[in-house]
């Protein structure tokens, strides 16, 4: 059993004690008019965080149910896709696109760099009849965070559809749909929005929306059109064609309720001061951040240990000493780095310096194992 770990790994995340005693009360009918009511201002809550007027809404799966909702219902069929991937998620994406539509086109980039607005340009003129444009923000994997704004901008500029994966983002890192030009947005519940896993959260911007809900889509459950037939036909007792996932939807709404307590810009601030905090202290004791601030992502925060020091030793000291659990590296990174989820409740230093303490203890342990 996993129970009586810390966990600082990039989602699941540490839950406060107010989200998880949501996920403990009884079970209420999903429909009916209080529950929608109760629904409707979750979602006014989701709307804010994701900072649209248009339409957003909470599947019963997981981020990638989020993505593959996504990604099949908001490309029409006079649209070509363009996946720009920089990491195992950017390839998810790719994976996801071609699935649907087996024409989409993808640009693999370096794993160490940015998606930079060349990069994006090059991939548009390479292929003149894209119409639509996907990438991560915070590549998890490897600990990248992709400039959105102004891909999100040169995407206006050319009428071209930006969909974008804030999945490890969204509640941690900036991010306004309506300011930085975002028509699609797929996040999750179980990362920076404190809340746990379960839903897959879809918002389309209002503009976008008007086109987009008029195309056909093929299969069911994960057709947002489905979920807008029903959100509009069953609008003041069950605003949704499933059983929507109680529990969670209640655990994800008091999270939402801390996050924008909280308030986006002063969260914002606090994960990004986190994480400047984490890798002055790491590097003090000889971890090497993968990317240099300007490029990393404040959620996920990968490093690299020091000469003689293994991610293998790290993780197992940690776990097994300390009671921590990391993630390790991905893809290219695994073996070479480990990953630390500085999201939400994690992103504290009630919660991190016991994990640099930890650190500073196995860094000396294996320096006087191997008498330096
Ligand atoms: C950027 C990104 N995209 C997609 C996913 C997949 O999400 P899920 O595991 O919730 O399906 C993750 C999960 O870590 C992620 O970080």
């Amino acid at each position: 059993m996993l129970d009586g770990y810390d966990l600082l790994i990039p989602g699941p995340t540490t839950l406060d004690p107010t989200v998880l005693q949501e996920m403990v009360r009884p079970v209420v009918p999903h429909y009916g008019a209080a529950w929608t009511a109760y629904y409707q201002e979750t979602i006014g809550l989701l709307k804010n965080v994701f900072d649209t007027s248009g339409p957003v809404f909470a599947i019963p799966g997981s981020g990638s149910a989020g993505l593959d909702a996504a990604i099949s219902s908001c490309i029409g069929s006079k649209d070509r896709l363009l996946i720009l991937a920089n990491g195992f998620f950017g390839d998810r994406l790719a994976e996801i696109a071609t699935s649907h539509f087996p024409e989409t086109a993808i640009e693999q980039l370096s794993v160490d760099e940015p998606i930079t607005d060349s990069r994006l340009l090059d991939a548009l003129a390479k292929h003149p009849a894209i119409t639509a444009v996907m990438v991560v923000h915070s590549e998890s994997s490897s600990g990248l965070l992709n400039p959105i704004e102004s891909l999100g901008a040169l995407c206006r500029e050319r009428g071209v559809t930006f969909l974008v994966d804030a999945i490890s983002s969204l509640g941690g890192v900036e991010l306004s749909m309506d300011r930085m030009n975002i028509d699609v947005c797929v996040s999750a519940s179980q990362k920076c929005l404190e809340g746990p896993p379960g839903l897959g959260l879809v918002a389309v911007a209002p503009q976008a929306w008007s086109r987009m809900k008029a195309y056909a889509t093929r299969g069911w459950y994960l057709s947002l059109q489905t979920w807008q037939r029903y959100a509009d036909k069953w609008a003041d007792w069950h605003p949704y064609p499933i059983t929507m996932a109680v529990p969670a939807l209640r655990a994800l709404r008091r999270g939402l309720e801390r996050v924008l307590d909280e308030g986006l810009s002063a969260r914002w601030l606090r994960h990004r001061e986190m994480a400047a905090w984490l890798m002055a202290r790491t590097a003090a004791l000889g971890f090497e951040g993968v990317f240099p601030e300007n490029r990393a992502s404040p959620t996920v925060i990968a490093l690299r240990p020091p000469e003689g020091l293994s991610v293998e030793t790290v993780m197992a000291r940690l776990r097994e000493d300390h009671n921590l659990l990391i993630a390790g590296g991905m893809g290219s990174y695994k073996g070479k780095a480990f990953r630390i989820g500085n999201m939400g409740v994690q992103a504290s230093i009630a919660r991190l310096q016991p994990f640099v303490d930890a650190l500073e203890l196995i860094v000396a342990q294996e320096r006087s194992e191997r008498n330096v």
